[in-house]
């Protein structure tokens, strides 16, 4: 049996992540970045949240897969290297492997540990695939390491994490994955614009699952800039903001709260909003558009009955 090999490209130095997130804390209008929903509970509570009846996208995405997988692979043609951005528990590409034909699987996340365990399980189910786990921010920039291998890539960025940039940071980051590709091809998974009446409740819900995935990055944030936030203090909102096309959660204010963290402080008046993320809402014309602007081609889509959710292939190579 083969066993994955792990590699951590560089790890964020904690002082720079202090320094980052003390400069947002201190913008006019306070802005922490997404990827700081996201540590152990947070991971938790975002997979808590894709089993909620209202929200759709994973379970609709799914859906996609389970239906179209077939037609997906005779366009894509054998993939020998898959490489899945995000990949956390790898669950998602590995319903893939089989009919994808994969050879060679690169699972990339933030850290490498948290698919050390996941490739080693995967691994057992599939002995003889190459695997290979890279540790990368690529938020930042997708440089993949040359240890993958020299030939085409297939890209596989599912769950529309793509929403948590801008267009214009999309464009920059699909650019990239289109040079990363090395001639072969993405597969990625795009939420769509739909009634307010659905988007809302996906990111309000009822239970109060999602207001706890928001109100739990101000206790990541106290570990991480020794900041002093109290939960009671905040509260969640999630809105659909039509013009820019996105839900957008923030925190806010129920009373006047002042945060101290060594060095600084910062006072905020009952009702102010930290800006906390943007999930953009895409038009499929508008997403090819952008695949195109990209360098992608020969474009194709699969979407559920109800026109909620995508899931694109573009080729890099003409
Ligand atoms: C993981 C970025 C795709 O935008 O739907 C879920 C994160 N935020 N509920 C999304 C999220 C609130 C999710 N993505």
């Amino acid at each position: 049996m083969k066993s994955p090999r792990l590699i951590q490209i560089a790890h964020e130095d904690p002082r720079a992540v202090r320094a980052e997130l003390l400069a947002g804390l201190m913008a006019p209008t306070a802005t922490i970045a997404p990827k700081y929903l996201y540590d152990a509970l947070g991971s938790r509570l975002f997979s808590a949240i894709t089993e909620l009846p209202e929200y759709y996208p994973t379970r609709t995405e799914a859906a996609i897969f389970r239906r179209e997988m077939n037609d997906m692979a005779r366009a894509i043609g054998p993939v020998s290297t898959l490489v899945d951005l995000g990949a956390g528990n790898c669950e998602k590409a590995a319903r893939l492997f089989e009919t994808f034909r994969v050879q060679r699987y690169v699972a990339v996340d933030i850290s490498v540990n948290y698919l050390r365990d996941s490739l080693a399980c995967l691994q057992r189910e599939h002995p003889e695939m190459d695997m290979l786990g890279v540790g990368l921010d690529f938020s930042a920039s997708l440089a993949l390491p040359t240890e993958i291998g020299d030939g085409p890539r297939c890209l596989f960025y599912p769950g529309s994490s793509i929403g948590n940039f801008t267009p214009a940071e999309a464009l920059t980051f699909l650019r990239q994955a289109q040079a990363a590709s090395l001639g072969g091809a993405l597969l990625i998974g795009v939420d769509l614009v739909k009634p307010v009446g659905i988007l809302e409740p996906a990111y309000d819900d009822p239970l109060g699952v999602t207001a706890a995935f928001n109100r739990n990055m101000l206790l990541h944030l106290n570990r991480l800039a020794g900041t002093d936030f109290d939960i009671a203090d905040w509260r969640h909102v999630a809105f659909f903001n039509g013009a820019e096309s996105r839900i957008e959660m923030h925190l806010e204010a129920l009373r006047d709260a002042t945060v101290r963290w060594p060095g600084g402080e910062r006072r905020f008046a009952a009702g102010e909003r930290m800006h906390t993320e943007n999930s953009c809402k895409w038009q499929l014309d508008d997403f090819a558009a952008l695949l195109q602007q990209a360098g992608f081609s020969r474009l194709r889509h699969w979407t559920d009955e109800n026109g909620w959710f995508a899931v694109f292939l573009g080729f890099a190579a003409p």
